[in-house]
């Protein structure tokens, strides 16, 4: 789905960029250009970006209580 109009940012994009490193917002904001024009689709793109980073938190915790049983 796209998330900024104006810069052809996708929700993809966004996940893809919290994968690789970024650590919130700002940093999303900094690679990708989202935001940076009209400034819309901020509040969307921000829960996108929360959405991401809690289920990678999830799926961390998760990869490390496996660990720990082992
Ligand atoms: S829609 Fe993202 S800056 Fe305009």
């Amino acid at each position: 789905m796209l998330v900024c109009v104006c810069n052809r940012i996708s929700d993809r994009d966004i996940r893809s960029a919290i994968h690789e490193g970024a650590s919130g917002f700002r940093d999303v904001k900094s690679e990708l250009g989202v935001g940076n024009c009209c400034g819309q689709c901020v509040p969307f793109a921000k829960g996108v970006v929360d959405d991401t980073l809690s289920q990678l938190q999830l799926s961390r915790g998760f990869q490390l209580a496996q660990e720990l049983k082992a």
